[in-house]
């Protein structure tokens, strides 16, 4: 586990290098939720600091970008479920413009790069950003053909069926239509309908939406088109794609065609001449905003000659002939009646803010994240206080000041005792710098009703107990079950026995399972029952000990007993139990005190006993001390062809190495495999021993596979 609010500066390398993998599944379950399920978990601007430290880290360690780095990603994957189309002209996103300056730079810099003078009025078309989401429609012979969301700019998903239950969209093109045609635009769903049918979902007790554009996104995303068909979504035409010849030579001119065409395009659209005419625009465009039927978050500023256009060309990601000018968020004013704490998956404490119901940019606000108790200080905000609010096209708005405290506020005292049913006291996290953190925990953890499905999801991951058959989903399955439930470690053991005595609602006959893959889950646990005493360790998912933290504690303490008479010797605040786990590499007091605090509560303590109990705990390999290797630092790298990273590296683990993830001086020898880069090249630079995968099996006196 790393550490999420370390500053960039203070990362070493083998640190940033965690930091930038934890960032980058962070981003990509964000993104997946944001554009996979239409239902984001974060704020835009929690969003914005995450990718932002994911870039600032990247900058400051180049040779640890990774291949799937979130910088490199413009929307979402394609979902499951939907076909693929591959676009045969990206779908590419804007750059964007937060104040008038940034528009002056934009024209500026498209008169710079086209070389002409300021004077020669070069023309830019104005229209609103519709917060929508964007669809390629393409039309063969004037007949709709297919229709493709972005998904990551190059390949979107298939969604034909649901964009041709869209009345607003037509079917044909009319005759003279060039014979092929890709319009792009705008699919969105007017505030009114957006109401409307969260009310009904209300009424019908089920989960409403978030807001217009994730609803659109949802409903489009349906696999029943009748469902689509039901959402009265609506379209505003104002690009292309892929066309055989061009109706016009402008943008104006191509939106003019869309609408002799049959598609809605936007009546705010205008053709415009100077900056200052751009921004009035803007600011009547502001000014309606509230008014207009649909959502928008800002207006797009295009070079209207095409010819233009093209001369400009695009950046890696975006065209350099348009911009988008943001809105800033939207704000309201209203009451805070009540702060309540909840508690998410990793058992953080965030308190929630409770307000007067109030409708900001078309959504009704009854709730605001207050984040955490530090939160709460710096804004000073009390309970009864008016407090004035900011939706930035977020899920959850957020409080911005205080703007009115009533005589008869009351602040909130933040609880010391989690409200979980364990009543465990919340802890106050230490940063691993030492410095004080701002979340705060239950320290129920495994225990924790919140965090105890979480905790089993990584109980029975690939790195801990690895059972085949038994992973997230079939966790989600046992979990809380009524007749074979899953709800601490020790259950997973005991599952065959308690199946047995079910008599006729036995596994084998429920939903999912059948004789076969009863048994084989079955066998799968028997197969774990005895585990590798690194894997234990690191399955009870105790905070900060992760896989390598495992394997050295394994390695130092030799056996469960020992380990687990250290861990509760810690817990009781023993000294020399402390230091000795302390002086360990590559162990900080952040591990240490983790520990002790795991052990030291009842619940976990009981959990893990009674687990052990089930379970048949081999000795950790002690360290060959004879090695030719023992005690050097190695590094692989490269694609290795005989063996896998994690063989190589358990291998040069048990002959007694260090594995080390980057070249250094303290490297003594780099495994260097077929299109070995930078690291090969800095080894030679060092002058560290180098050697391929052949002349490591020599060093070592090992074959592969033997
Ligand atoms: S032009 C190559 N015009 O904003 C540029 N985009 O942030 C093509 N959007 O992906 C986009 N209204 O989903 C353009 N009038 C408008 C728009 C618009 C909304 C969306 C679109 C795009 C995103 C970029």
């Amino acid at each position: 586990m790393t550490d999420e609010t370390k500053p960039v500066d203070g990362l070493s390398e083998a640190e940033a290098k965690a930091e930038l993998e934890r960032l980058a599944a962070e981003l990509a379950r964000h993104d997946e939720a944001y554009h996979g399920k239409d239902a984001p978990i974060i704020p835009d601007a929690q969003y914005d600091a995450l990718k932002r430290r994911n870039e600032q880290i990247e900058a400051r360690f180049p040779a640890l970008v990774r291949i799937d780095s979130p910088r490199f990603k413009v929307g979402a994957a394609v979902a499951e479920g939907f076909s693929k189309i591959t676009h045969k002209v990206p779908m590419l996103s804007l750059d964007n413009a937060f104040n008038d300056e940034d528009v002056r730079d934009f024209v500026n810099s498209v008169y710079r790069f086209l070389g002409q003078l300021p004077d020669q009025s070069i023309a830019f078309t104005a229209e609103p950003k519709i917060d929508g989401l964007s669809m390629s429609i393409r039309y063969e012979q004037g007949k709709l053909v297919t229709a493709a969301t972005r998904g990551d700019g190059t390949t979107g998903e298939n969604v034909t069926a649901n964009v041709k239950t869209i009345s607003e969209i037509p079917n044909t093109l009319p005759a003279g239509a060039p014979s092929v045609v890709e319009v792009r635009g705008e699919v969105y769903m007017a505030k009114e309908d957006f109401l409307a049918l969260n009310a009904r979902m209300a009424a019908e007790g089920k989960q409403t939406y978030v807001n217009p554009r994730n609803t659109a996104a949802g409903s489009l995303r349906q696999l029943d088109s009748s469902v689509t068909a039901s959402r009265k979504l609506k379209f505003f035409a104002y690009a292309w794609g892929d066309m055989s010849d061009m109706p016009a030579d402008t943008q104006h001119g191509m939106i003019e065609t869309f609408e002799a065409w049959g598609f809605p395009v936007n009546p705010l659209t205008k053709r415009l001449g100077s900056i200052e005419a751009l921004i009035e625009h803007y600011n009547a465009i502001g000014l309606a905003r509230a008014e207009l039927p649909y959502d928008i978050d800002g207006v797009v500023y295009k070079v209207d000659r095409l010819d233009l256009q093209a001369r400009l060309g695009f950046r890696s990601r975006s065209p350099r002939w348009a911009i988008a000018h943001k809105f800033p968020a939207e704000k309201a004013t209203t009451k805070l009646t009540a702060i309540d704490i909840q508690i998410g998956r990793t058992g953080a404490l965030t308190p929630v803010a409770r307000l007067e119901p109030i409708t900001v940019g078309g959504v009704v606000v009854t709730n605001a994240t207050l984040h955490n108790a530090e939160e709460i200080e710096r804004l000073g905000v009390r309970i009864h206080d008016t407090v004035e609010i900011q939706r930035a096209g977020d899920v959850i708005p957020q409080i911005l000041r205080v703007v009115e405290s009533p005589a008869n506020a009351v602040s909130f005292d933040f609880p010391k005792i989690c409200p979980c049913e364990l009543k465990t006291p919340v802890i106050r996290e230490e940063t691993a710098g030492g410095m004080e953190g701002v979340i705060r925990r239950c320290s129920g953890e495994f225990a924790c009703p919140f965090q105890r499905k979480e905790h089993l999801k990584h109980f029975v991951s690939r790195k801990a107990f690895d059972i085949d058959g038994l992973g997230e989903k079939q966790i989600e399955f046992f979990y809380g079950d009524k007749t074979l439930p899953i709800n601490q470690p020790a259950d997973i053991f005991t599952l065959r026995e308690r199946d047995e005595a079910n008599g006729l609602q036995r596994l084998k006959n429920r939903d999912g399972y059948g004789d076969t893959s009863a048994q084989k889950l079955f066998d799968a646990i028997e197969a774990r029952r005895t585990i590798a005493l690194d894997r234990l360790i690191f399955g009870l998912g105790i905070r900060h000990v992760g896989e390598q933290t495992a394997k050295t504690l394994a390695r130092a303490y030799g056996d469960w007993a020992s380990v687990h008479e250290a861990a509760l010797a810690i817990a009781n605040g023993d000294k020399a139990a402390i230091e000795e786990m302390d002086a360990l590499d590559d162990i900080g007091p952040a591990v240490v005190e983790a520990i002790g605090r795991f052990f030291g509560e009842p619940h976990n303590t009981g959990m893990v006993d009674n687990l052990t109990a089930q379970l048949t705990i081999l000795e950790a390999e002690k360290p060959a001390q004879d090695s030719p290797v023992a005690g050097l630092t190695v590094v692989f790298t490269g694609s290795l062809e005989k063996m896998t990273r994690d063989e190589a590296k358990a291998m040069a683990e048990r002959l007694g190495a260090k594995v080390a993830g980057s070249v250094s001086k303290k490297t003594d020898i780099l495994v260097a495999g077929p299109g070995a880069g930078s690291k090969l090249t800095k080894a030679q630079e060092l002058g560290v021993r180098t050697m391929d995968e052949d002349g490591w099996f020599e060093l070592v006196g090992v074959t592969p596979g033997g």
